[in-house]
């Protein structure tokens, strides 16, 4: 489908239980209302976790023979490339939507499985209205038709237009939430702005438990649609150095 290729070094490091709650992810997708093909992903607050969810949810359905698009929408910052440690000139999605690059040139083979990427391009100073053309729209629905799964990274819903711009484009949504950070008032606030735009939201991902603490979370399935999804990491103990 596209000739381009790129390398992306994956330095992340996850355990048992981050890997399990992906799976789980995956399946809960997989069950989702048939032709739920475009998922938007967004949280209300920076750093919430959702690339690191999306890019390890491609991973996993790539896995399994899926074809699967991930597409980095947050053109306000560009993490994939630095994360990944892409060397490589890119074209982005910043450059397609305004005009400078096509269709062709934004889509990248990646080294990993039934795994392909459009990243961000370079920052641009009016997202918005950027991701609010009809060139946005037409990319989503020739992507729709070419692969499994469309997976679209956002920024964060609660101060920026940007992800339910994204989300009316889309089948579904996903909303991550950080444990012990985001209150019910703002998650309500992000859950209805998703719902406005016409998006039905799939679920949630509960982010970053401590799976050492919180045993309530840890029975994955047992929530409905929402996922414990946890590193596993240990809270600090006094004496910890
Ligand atoms: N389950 C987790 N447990 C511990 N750390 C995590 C977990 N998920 C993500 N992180 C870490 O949190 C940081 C933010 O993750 P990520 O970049 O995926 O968030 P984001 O929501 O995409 O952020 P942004 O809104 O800035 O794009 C990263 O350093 C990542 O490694
Ligand atoms: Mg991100």
């Amino acid at each position: 489908m596209t000739e381009n290729q790129v390398t992306m070094t994956d330095p992340r490091k996850h355990d048992y239980f981050y890997d399990e709650a992906s799976k789980n992810l995956r399946t809960n997708i997989r069950f989702s209302a048939a032709g739920t093909k475009t998922i938007v992903v967004t949280s209300c607050f920076p750093n919430e976790g959702k690339s690191d969810i999306i890019f390890q949810l491609a991973l996993e359905l790539g896995n399994i023979g899926k074809r699967v698009l991930v597409v980095d929408a947050d053109i306000r910052k560009s993490s994939y490339i630095s994360r990944y440690r892409v060397r490589k000139r890119i074209y982005g999605l910043s450059e397609y939507l305004s005009g400078q690059a096509g269709l062709g040139d934004i889509v990248y083979r990646t080294n990993f499985t039934g795994v392909d990427m459009i990243f961000s391009g370079p920052v641009a100073p009016n997202p918005s209205e950027l991701l609010e053309q009809e060139a946005f729209t037409e990319l989503i629905h020739t992507m729709r038709e070419k692969y499994d799964y469309v997976l679209i990274d956002t920024p964060p819903i609660a101060n920026m237009a940007d992800a339910a711009i994204v989300a009316k484009q889309c089948d579904g949504a996903v909303l991550v939430i950080e444990n012990e950070r985001v209150s019910r008032r703002v998650a309500l606030k992000a859950k209805n702005q998703l719902a406005a735009s016409g998006c039905r939201i799939i679920g949630a991902v509960l982010n970053k438990v401590d799976m050492e603490h919180d045993r309530y979370y840890s029975k994955y399935g047992s929530y409905g649609s929402y996922y414990g999804y946890g590193y596993g990491h240990k809270k600090k103990q006094d004496g910890d150095k």
